[in-house]
């Protein structure tokens, strides 16, 4: 089995993070899983960014669920990696679903719910109503969580949902929901998996956030499911070696 690489928050080694320029920076090469995080804001819109506040990757302050979609709009999501970004605006979910339709977007999409610090009431039912008015039957989507919760909500709205675990370290109830094909991967810390690796069926493990290469290498070897990398080029020349 070849293991998928999964460009983590678009192409983040080239482009700000979660960011139109880094999802394309990422499409140009032959990744098989674009992950993107989602948050609510204030005014209920589904928005990709991977932090709670907006301070790290913007040149503004204060948390994405305290903030209209048009406060957001006025901010600048990309200075903070390089000035040439300077144009970067937050994107909504529905603006990358319409990109992936006009390119004919044909891999897994692999879609972060972050409930993880805020529950952002109404998440999940949205995030199926959004998907669900979008044409996305040419590619898989993946709902990945830290939030088991959420996964659940996920799964009682489309029994079809295809979903993720994401954990540092994992639960009897991850396993269980696991073995019951609630959940169909797991997404685990690679800190904690690489030492540990054969505990679990290796056609549902997909570790992040994996740079280095000889922790990449290790992973394509055991033909993992997926690699969750920001490293997309050194993953893709290392998997053509193996
Ligand atoms: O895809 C898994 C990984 O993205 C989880 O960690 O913090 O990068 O969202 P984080
Ligand atoms: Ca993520």
């Amino acid at each position: 089995m070849l293991t998928e690489i999964v460009a983590h928050r678009g192409y983040p080694k080239k482009a700000p993070e979660n960011t139109l320029a880094s999802f394309k920076k990422a499409l140009a090469f032959s990744i098989d899983i674009l992950e993107i995080d989602v948050h609510l804001t204030k005014d209920q819109q589904l928005v990709i960014i991977h932090d709670e506040a907006v301070d790290r990757t913007s040149n503004g302050h204060g948390f994405v669920k305290d903030k209209t979609l048009e406060e957001l709009l006025k901010l600048d999501f990309g200075s903070w990696f390089s000035p040439k970004y300077n144009d970067e605006k937050i994107m909504c979910l529905s603006e990358l679903l319409v990109l992936l339709k006009k390119i004919n977007f044909s891999k897994k999409l692999l879609i972060e719910v972050k409930t993880d610090h805020f529950a952002y009431p109404g998440i999940e039912a949205l995030l199926v109503k959004t998907i669900a008015q979008f044409d996305t039957h040419k590619y898989q989507i993946i709902y990945q969580s830290f939030n088991i919760a959420t996964l659940l909500k996920i799964a009682k709205l489309d029994k079809s949902a295809n979903l993720a675990a994401l954990f540092f370290y994992p639960t009897w109830q991850i396993l269980c929901l696991s073995k019951k094909n609630l959940i169909t991967a797991i997404h685990p810390d690679n800190r904690w998996l690489i030492n540990r690796i054969f505990w679990l069926k290796p056609s549902m493990i997909r570790p992040w956030k994996v740079n280095d290469p000889q922790k990449i290498r290790k992973i394509l070897k055991c033909q993992l499911a997926g690699v969750i990398t920001d490293e997309i080029e050194l993953a893709l020349d290392l998997r053509k070696e193996i």
